[in-house]
């Protein structure tokens, strides 16, 4: 490939190629691993990036693939269709909520032609964060090259695959290859235990999981923890908001938890080789403190904004949405926004979870979210949301104040307009 057969779309594939061998030679791997599981944002490209390469006559679909997602000076005329099973993540656009989100209609129109080239080369369009939750679900040991920290830490933690925090252009590459570079957690011996979290709270609640998250990224920044002393098994719901959070407080890729997660049947097979750097225990003051921090920037109680699903909810995650806001009414005051993939709002749309909360005032999204669009109603001042990453970004990208909390502190704050949140 990285010598050129001639074949239709080799050019393309030789600067695939030409780009996974220099990312493999820059991180010291010794060869490439075939990979049939990628999940990136091939394709996608906002106006400002038509317009930046547009100054050098690149306008064509394929050149601009070629230039963004392959990172080539030079443009290939042709990208051929993807080699492997391939997903989109999540978009920055929901075009059936576009004027809502104040997302200008020329945008909406240059994102669905994207689309439309991502589908042509056999990208799968999941449009969502949580492709393990929608389709997407490799298996122990697969060897995968997926973007978007959240669902990469799921994937190698929760699901036992292996993959390291691929970009834009890495899983381009591996799409038209089936190679990446294997290096990371693609081994075995890079996928041990390094520092060990007592839990000695409760775990009750999504809440909970997305504090100890909070605690656990910030207390190993990008190292690999084992979490032990938890009894009752973690959803995937609480999964997914566990490390989402670790993985903003901190760069957590993979995680244990000892007696539960694949790699960690014991915590002796979860360290493997290691001897814990760290050890830590996330008891009731760290819990408070915790809770404390994520709070940190929310002082006003009078909430304009509740934003759930992040990462996207799941189909029971909007049920219980749905039952909380049944027969209740939205402050006139406060907007609720819920995040979800297009699957999930479809199985909603049929069971009436979507009617019962658009009857209480709220909306169901899909594609994207408030951080991805930076988008939030007009006039927010203060959000609110169950989600420690959303609150953890949505001040730094739009200005606002976040609140978090648990589901039912914010459908209650949706319906009173006002944040009461957790007793000091
Ligand atoms: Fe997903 Fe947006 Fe959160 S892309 S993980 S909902 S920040």
């Amino acid at each position: 490939m990285l010598d050129g057969d001639g074949a239709p779309g080799a050019e393309a594939r030789q600067k695939a190629m030409n780009l996974l061998v220099r990312y493999g030679e820059a991180l010291g791997a010794e060869r490439l691993v075939d990979t049939n599981n990628v999940t990136g944002t091939a394709g996608s490209s906002s106006t400002f990036i038509r317009d930046y390469y547009a100054k050098d006559g690149d306008g064509d679909r394929d050149r601009l693939f070629s230039r963004f997602d392959l990172d080539s000076d030079e443009a290939a005329d042709h990208i051929p269709v993807a080699r492997t099973f391939t997903c989109h993540l999540q978009t920055r656009i929901d075009p059936a909520h576009a004027e809502m989100m104040g997302t200008p209609s020329g945008a909406v129109e240059f994102h669905q032609e994207s689309q439309a080239h991502s589908a042509s080369l056999g990208v799968n369009l999941l449009n969502t964060c949580t492709p393990y939750a929608n389709g997407n679900v490799p298996v122990k040991g697969e060897h995968c090259a997926w973007m978007e920290s959240s669902a990469v830490v799921y994937c190698n933690s929760v699901l036992g695959a292996r993959t390291n925090t691929e970009g834009r252009e890495s899983t381009a590459a591996a799409m038209m290859t089936g190679k990446i570079p294997y290096w990371g957690f693609h081994l075995a011996e890079n996928r041990f235990g390094q520092h060990r979290i007592q839990v000695e709270v409760e775990m009750e609640s999504v809440m909970d999981w997305g504090m100890l998250g909070y605690f656990t990224g910030a207390a190993v920044e990008e190292d690999i923890p084992v979490l032990t002393g938890i009894e009752a098994p973690a959803s995937l719901i609480r999964h997914k908001h566990f490390g989402a959070a670790a993985a903003s407080s901190g760069g957590v890729e993979l995680y244990h938890v000892a007696g539960q997660t694949p790699e960690a049947d014991t915590e002796a097979q979860a360290f493997g080789p290691n001897k814990p750097a760290l050890d830590l225990n996330f008891g009731p003051d760290e819990r408070r403190r915790t809770y404390d921090t994520i709070n940190g920037n929310a002082h006003s109680d009078d909430v304009d904004y509740i934003m759930l699903g992040c990462p996207h909810y799941t189909i029971e995650q909007i049920w219980e949405a749905a039952r909380l806001l049944d027969g209740k009414r939205v402050h006139e005051n406060s907007a609720l926004w819920i995040f979800t993939a297009r699957q999930v709002k479809d199985v909603a749309d049929r069971n009436g979870y979507t009617k019962t909360i658009e009857d209480a005032g709220g909306v169901i999204l899909t594609d994207t979210c408030s951080a991805m669009s930076a988008a939030v109603p007009k006039g927010t001042r203060v959000a609110a949301t169950d989600s420690a990453k959303q609150t953890h970004y949505l001040p730094a990208i739009t200005g606002v104040e976040a609140w978090f909390g648990s589901t039912q502190d914010c459908v209650e704050a949706a319906i009173t307009g006002k944040w009461k949140g957790e007793a000091p």
